[in-house]
């Protein structure tokens, strides 16, 4: 992890939930039992789709007309990643890989950093792109609800990041415990560059976690920090070190 330079003081932290906490690339290995040879490129494909449909959903209709949930976008981004490749699928393969979704696994030490961080009294919350239902499965099967304070949905506002009023919404969240809350004293912390950027032009203080080792995002804005797990995370708060 780079040593970062002279952060704000961090109050609370914000995480993004897919790809961050939850290991939305797991579902290749059903994908690969499904259609040998072609899981890895499945997983990535449906994952670029989704995204891409959040986005174009929020564009073009900035009042939330267009919104469906992300439950519902997701399964849209799969059936056309499959098209897209060739892949027949039938109502039991999307119904398995559905539920694979449903099912995520979460990364290894995300239940002792967020420990680590409640044991603090850092205030600690999910800000995401998923619908509530599928937050609360995905958030109690890995086990975190004990460890979050809050798991906050763009489902009221009807629009997904990185609109920045869904930034606002999750500081406005955590304002209720901490009035007068800064966003730069808001770690936000994301593996997906384009959502650790989005956050950084918000005003948060951004870590970015780069598990895969990508090339940073060209969008003229850089996190904070970058690190490769979660655990160095707690480096900025005075635990552990940076890199252990
Ligand atoms: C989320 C997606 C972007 O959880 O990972 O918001």
């Amino acid at each position: 992890m780079e040593k970062p330079v002279a952060l704000p003081p961090l109050r609370a932290v914000l995480f993004d939930a897919y790809g961050t906490l939850f290991d939305v690339y797991s579902v290749g290995l059903l994908a690969e039992q499904l259609f040998p040879g072609k899981g890895e490129a499945l997983a990535a494909l449906w994952r670029d789709k989704q995204i891409e449909y959040t986005r174009l959903v929020t564009m073009a209709a900035p009042g939330g007309e267009r919104y469906r949930p992300f439950w519902e976008i997701t399964r849209d981004g799969l059936r056309y990643a499959c098209k897209r490749l060739g892949l027949a699928l039938g109502a039991e393969a999307e119904s398995r890989l559905m539920n694979q979704y449903r099912a995520l696994s979460a990364f290894p030490e995300n239940r002792e950093v967020l420990q680590a961080l409640k044991d603090l009294g850092i205030p600690r919350a999910i800000l995401s792109n998923g619908d509530p239902a599928m937050l609360d499965v995905a958030v109690r099967s890995a086990g975190l609800h004990e460890v979050l304070d809050h798991v906050i949905s763009v489902e009221p506002l009807r629009v997904f990041k990185p609109d920045m009023r869904v930034y606002a919404l999750g500081l406005s969240v955590l304002r209720q415990a901490q009035p007068g809350l800064a966003a730069k004293n808001v770690l936000f912390v994301s593996s997906n560059g384009w959502d650790a950027a989005g956050a950084a032009w918000f005003g948060f203080t951004t870590f970015w976690l780069n598990r895969a080792g990508l090339p940073r995002e060209e969008l003229h804005v850089a996190p904070a920090v970058e690190g490769r797990n979660l655990h160095e995370l707690l480096a900025l708060f005075g635990l552990g070190e940076a890199g252990a």
